[in-house]
């Protein structure tokens, strides 16, 4: 079996990695430099954000904007550290403040691939159990980062998000059923492997509705490629087009 490190599996040339070594020297110089809080949030975070990751801030939100005008959740399977769900927790914020029924519902094992969902061709890739974990608090600081997030929402009074952990495969259907009214509004997929894609898509799909968006992070990444075939396996793609976005190479969404 072919084993992985680190860079191998996370990709990028060697400029790329010394470049991002340096931002986060500076982020981190930056946050000790700057006086005032305020300063230190704003100046570390942009000074340092790089083409990539604004690509994403700005792909997510032409997503969110599709939304405001349908009713549900918004949903992302596969959490990690909870990045993704921070940044729809404030697009969600700033494009309808005032929605308090936007559940951003975030699902992870928080300890990385379970075992029963990795398919053999993603095992013969190098990939195996609990790859992709966060640290043993990494549903610990997710919290709390989306609740220090809520005090600057507009109706930071309630709570608009939820962690669920544990296999998807398990915890989405006993979710549903708690949960009878919610539809979906927006689904992010980032699992990364096929078998919990497929058996999670075909859920969602059941609480789906015109209008609904189903993002596949993965959905054409040579890593990962089980995402989009198990994603073709459930969704005919000649009735159904899936969009990329000229911002992000590998992800595509298909609007219901
Ligand atoms: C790429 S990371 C998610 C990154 C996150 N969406 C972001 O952008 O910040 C993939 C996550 O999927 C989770 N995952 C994979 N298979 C899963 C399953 N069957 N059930 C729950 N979580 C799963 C892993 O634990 C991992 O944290």
């Amino acid at each position: 079996m072919m084993m992985l490190n680190r860079s191998q599996h996370m990709g990028g040339r060697s400029q790329e990695k010394n470049a991002l070594e340096e931002l986060e020297r500076i982020r981190l110089q930056l946050i000790d430099r700057c006086e005032y809080q305020n300063e230190k949030n704003w100046v570390a975070s942009v000074s340092c954000l790089n083409r990539i990751s604004l690509s994403k801030v700005l792909f997510y939100d032409e997503i969110v904007r599709r939304i405001t005008n349908i009713p549900g959740v918004v949903m992302e399977l596969g959490v990690q550290w909870g990045a993704l769900t921070s940044l729809l927790y404030n697009l969600t914020s700033v494009r309808e403040p005032y929605n308090f029924r936007r559940q951003i519902v975030g699902f992870d094992t928080f300890s990385g691939f379970p075992e029963r969902s990795l398919s053999q061709a993603e095992l013969d890739q190098g990939w195996k159990a609990h790859d992709l974990a966060g640290a043993a608090d990494a549903k610990q600081l997710a919290e709390r980062c989306l609740e220090a997030h809520q005090v600057f929402s507009g109706m930071s009074h309630m709570s608009r998000h939820e962690f669920v952990e544990g296999d998807v495969m398990e915890t989405l259907p006993v979710w549903f059923d708690a949960n009878p009214s919610a539809t979906v509004a927006l689904c992010v997929f980032d699992m990364d492997l096929g078998i919990p894609t497929r058996e999670a898509l075909k859920h969602v799909l059941a609480r789906s509705q015109k209008g609904t968006v189903l993002v596949f992070d993965e959905y054409a990444h040579p890593r990962f490629p089980e995402e989009g075939m198990m994603v073709r396996q459930v969704i005919d793609t000649m009735k159904l087009q899936p969009m990329k976005s000229e911002l992000l190479p590998y992800t595509s969404y298909i609007v219901l």
